[in-house]
């Protein structure tokens, strides 16, 4: 399962896709979510902050991510790209909030 706090502060819940990105199981959900460069870390479109409970539980951005968020001026230490978390069962419940238009 997802939860997905959007930007009026409604939480969402989805059932979740082991083995697929988080960006295209959220993406047509009209959060804000939207991936427009389908995952390639160009768009910055599909953005959240995930709750830092759930940080330690992902692994940690690699290099193209992180020059990416570094651009964003709304990013916070909690800063994800959904387009680069694999669901995975031990992910069940992650929740996340997405960011104001930055
Ligand atoms: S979908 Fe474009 S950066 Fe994630």
């Amino acid at each position: 399962m997802l939860i997905v706090n959007d930007r009026k502060g409604v939480r969402h819940e989805y059932d979740a896709v082991e083995g697929q990105t988080l960006m295209p199981q959220l993406r047509t959900k009209k959060l804000g979510i939207i991936g427009i460069c389908f995952g390639n870390m160009v768009c910055g479109t599909c953005h959240v902050y995930v709750e830092k409970e759930w940080l330690d539980r992902l692994p940690a951005p690699d290099e193209l991510e992180e020059e990416l968020l570094a651009e964003f001026p709304n990013r916070q230490e909690n800063s994800r790209l959904t387009c680069q978390i694999e669901y995975r069962s031990d992910l069940d419940g992650i929740e996340m909030t997405v960011p104001p238009r930055g």
